[in-house]
């Protein structure tokens, strides 16, 4: 059995991924900055230390993946900064775009020789990265890095095909979690488990779908 990495694992959505994945038997890597008690009381392997923003943490990753098989890839880690018209910031943009983009994308890139035939790759996106469901606006750093984020899914789904790769483009739903300040619709337990759905009937016919973790297809 390879391994399921998952990124963001301290806390939120990420935790509850590593913890449901660990109930299931599977091997986990959690992929962290600092540790968190809830993680350390896990079954998962824990590589902390880990900025994902860091230039080296692809050729780091890779070195502490270079003996494992990755049969599932979850790149969770998320940033939101809130902001409106009159107020963005570059840098909060170019922060958000770091992290919600372009890891996800390096760190794929940087991990691709490892992944086994027959993997997953999922990536946690938002459907406020979706412009066909914008109805409200605001929000500019956070839907550009996460509109990003899908059309990286996309280019994913078609080059990995031939490697026997799936992907699939994740929206959790509304979370109670630190990103949303406690608010949301559902808690991160129910969250995951439809996230978890939707990696198990994922497939290379299915590859390349943005999804809604109640399995609704949401609209680029
Ligand atoms: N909650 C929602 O309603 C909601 C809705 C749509 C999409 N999402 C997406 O779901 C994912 C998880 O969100 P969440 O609600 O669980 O957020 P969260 O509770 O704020 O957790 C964010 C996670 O990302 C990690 N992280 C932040 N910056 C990092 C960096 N530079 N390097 C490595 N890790 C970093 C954090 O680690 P530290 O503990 O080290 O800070 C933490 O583990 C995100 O991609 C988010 O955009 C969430």
């Amino acid at each position: 059995m390879g391994i399921a990495v998952v990124t963001g694992a301290s806390r939120g959505i990420g935790l509850e991924i590593a913890l449901q994945l660990c109930r299931r038997g599977q091997r986990v890597v959690a992929v962290c900055r600092s540790r968190s008690p809830a993680l350390e009381a896990s079954a998962a392997r824990i590589e902390s230390g880990i900025d994902l923003i860091a230039a080296q943490a692809g050729p780091q990753l890779a070195a502490l993946f270079k003996h494992d098989d990755i049969d599932l890839l979850i790149h969770n880690a998320g940033v939101l900064h809130e902001d409106r018209v009159d107020q963005v910031d570059p840098n909060a943009v170019r922060a958000q775009f770091e992290l919600n983009a372009l890891a996800p994308l390096r760190l794929t890139a940087a991990l691709a020789p490892r992944l086994a035939r027959g993997a997953k790759l999922a990536l946690i996106s938002s459907r406020m990265g979706s412009m066909g469901d914008n109805t409200s606006g605001g929000y500019y750093g956070y839907r550009m890095s996460k509109a990003a984020l899908n059309a990286a899914g996309v280019s994913l789904a078609h080059d990995l095909r031939p490697r026997g790769v799936a992907v699939v483009i994740l929206h959790p739903g509304a979370v109670r979690t630190d990103m949303t300040g406690g608010h949301g619709l559902l808690g991160a337990e129910e969250s995951v488990r439809g996230l978890l759905e939707r990696i198990d009937e994922l497939s290379l016919e299915t590859t390349g779908r943005f999804v809604h973790q109640n399995g609704s297809e949401l609209p680029w």
